[in-house]
């Protein structure tokens, strides 16, 4: 049974830390459903990130993002959330999700994070310098957000995604008595 209030389970952290494959896999875990942030958003708008970053600005993307956010966190059903990176950049993000969720935070080096991205493709962000450079400067300005919303923080460096889903599982069964 889920806990009352608190019924989701929040991925968090930089692009690259392996949120979506993680997520998939503890839902795949904990037999619930896994949803994709940045996918919702792409299928609520009709668009792909890349295409709402140019139409509309990354603020338009983030009322976007604000807006799926909201639709997932009200779900009743348990979920398995995997958010995109700058998701804790607005308040009204870090009080839903904090509200709603537990939060698991997944860290890189930026080193790591830029060997999983590759090239950035589909990611705007990442077009503005050196992969790992950006990373390393988002990670900076973002850390004290994941760290306040954070129950749990997972270093991912040197690990297999089914190494870090058995850590959140364990995690997430611990707080909520949830079947294995
Ligand atoms: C972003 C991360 C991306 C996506 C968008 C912005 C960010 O998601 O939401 O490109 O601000 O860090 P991932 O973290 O899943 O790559």
């Amino acid at each position: 049974m889920a806990t009352e209030g608190r019924p989701h389970l929040a991925l968090v952290g930089g692009m690259g830390t392996g949120k979506t494959s993680v997520g998939a896999l503890v839902a795949e875990r904990v037999r619930r459903r896994h949803i994709d942030l940045d996918r919702w958003v792409q299928a609520d708008t009709g668009r792909s990130i890349g295409v709402l970053f140019d139409e509309l600005g990354e603020e338009g993307f983030r009322d976007a993002e604000q807006a799926s956010l909201e639709r997932a966190l009200e779900l009743f059903e348990p979920i398995i959330l995997s958010t995109g990176g700058g998701v804790l950049g607005r308040s009204s993000n870090r009080d839903a999700l904090c509200t709603r969720s537990y939060v698991v935070w997944l860290r890189a080096t930026p080193e790591t994070a830029a060997a999983r991205v590759g090239d950035g493709h589909g990611r705007p962000l990442l077009e503005d310098g050196s992969p790992v450079d950006v990373l390393r400067r988002l990670a900076e300005e973002r850390a004290p957000l994941y760290e306040a919303a954070a129950d749990l923080a997972v270093d991912t460096d040197n690990r297999s995604a089914d190494e870090v889903a058995d850590e959140v599982s364990v995690f997430l069964e611990g707080r909520q008595g949830a079947p294995a």
